[in-house]
């Protein structure tokens, strides 16, 4: 069985006290690498990464903050190791186990990375998958209360196809106490189950989830509009028929001046600029995605610090 409190697979797995106190860590690690004062805590570690999937801001984040630890990042080819394919799952993991001290992965399936997780016996953290993407969820808690101080009672409107980044989003928000809206086409909600995970942690907080099929609904209370690309990494044989579907489902001028003044906007990034979101809301003064995308190398550093401490040991 796997011990789910060693690794960061999913945020379900984490309570509200941990988040928060990774995001304290964070502000930490923040101002430390500001001041130009980091502490090397992990010297002389070496951390996997494994990505199957293109990126930019994971892979660049791990790597500097792994740096800035002190510790060494070890670029590991998928297509030379054919996980699965040249060698099993339990062999890579136990190999991996004997040389790396943990392991950031980025794949297709959530069960890869979970039998990464069951078969070594280093911390492995969910760099995305096709159904999360809990280090993006932290960081935008990071960005959002630096931005508006607090979680409880605030509202997400995510405007698009109920994916990963929506499901780390909504755990996030059910962990917190935010409402959640998700304004998708019919057909392209969040799986059942992870709704489900989720709603009683909502009900408990007294917070909201809320599924509409008209954008224009979802800004009306939201503090913040959430946006992601309509077609993700993997799905590119639907790309023609699912964009057809969400061309109402773009963040633009028009629909954000329906949402309440003080109400901003983010990106998981890569933005597709025309599509999703348009280049007056990216480049306009209500953007925050960048602000996230910064914070991905202090949320990380503090997962990192979360599950590799010394005191761990
Ligand atoms: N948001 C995000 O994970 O970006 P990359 O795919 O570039 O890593
Ligand atoms: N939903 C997107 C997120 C990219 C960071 C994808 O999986 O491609």
């Amino acid at each position: 069985m796997i011990d789910r409190q060693k690794h960061l697979l999913r945020l379900a797995d984490w309570s509200e006290e941990r988040i928060l106190e990774t995001l304290q860590r964070a502000r930490q690690l923040k101002a430390e690498v500001q001041s130009g004062n980091h502490s090397d805590h992990f010297k002389g570690q070496s951390i996997g990464m494994f990505f199957e999937k293109p990126s930019l801001r994971t892979i660049t984040t791990f790597q500097v903050g792994i740096s800035q630890f002190g510790g060494f990042p070890v670029q590991l080819d998928p297509d030379s190791i054919g996980l699965g394919k040249r060698e099993s799952i339990k062999d890579v993991a136990r190999c991996l186990s004997r040389w790396v001290n943990a392991l950031v992965v980025r794949c297709f399936e959530q069960e890869l990375i979970e039998q990464l997780a069951l078969y070594g016996d280093i911390p492995v953290i969910n760099a995305l998958t096709d159904s999360f993407h809990p280090c993006q969820a932290i960081s935008f808690a990071q960005m959002f209360q630096e931005q508006y101080g607090s979680f409880e009672g605030k509202t997400i409107a995510f405007i698009g196809d109920g994916n990963n980044v929506a499901n780390s989003l909504l755990i996030l928000a059910a962990k917190l106490g935010m409402n959640f809206t998700l304004a998708c086409p019919k057909g392209f909600e969040q799986k059942k189950w992870i709704v489900e995970e989720s709603v009683d942690l909502l009900k408990k907080r007294n917070a909201k989830y809320r599924v509409v099929h008209d954008p224009k609904e979802a800004v009306l209370d939201a503090d913040i509009l959430y946006s992601d690309v309509w077609v993700s990494m993997g799905q590119e044989k639907d790309k023609d028929s699912k964009k057809s579907h969400f061309l109402p489902f773009q963040i633009n001028d028009s629909l954000l001046d329906l949402a309440p003044s003080h109400c901003k906007v983010s990106h998981c990034l890569p933005a597709h600029r025309g599509e999703e979101i348009t280049d007056s809301v990216m480049d306009g003064g209500k953007n925050l995605s960048y602000e996230e995308a910064e914070n991905r190398l202090h949320a990380q550093k503090a997962i990192l610090w979360d599950l590799m401490r010394p005191s761990k040991k």
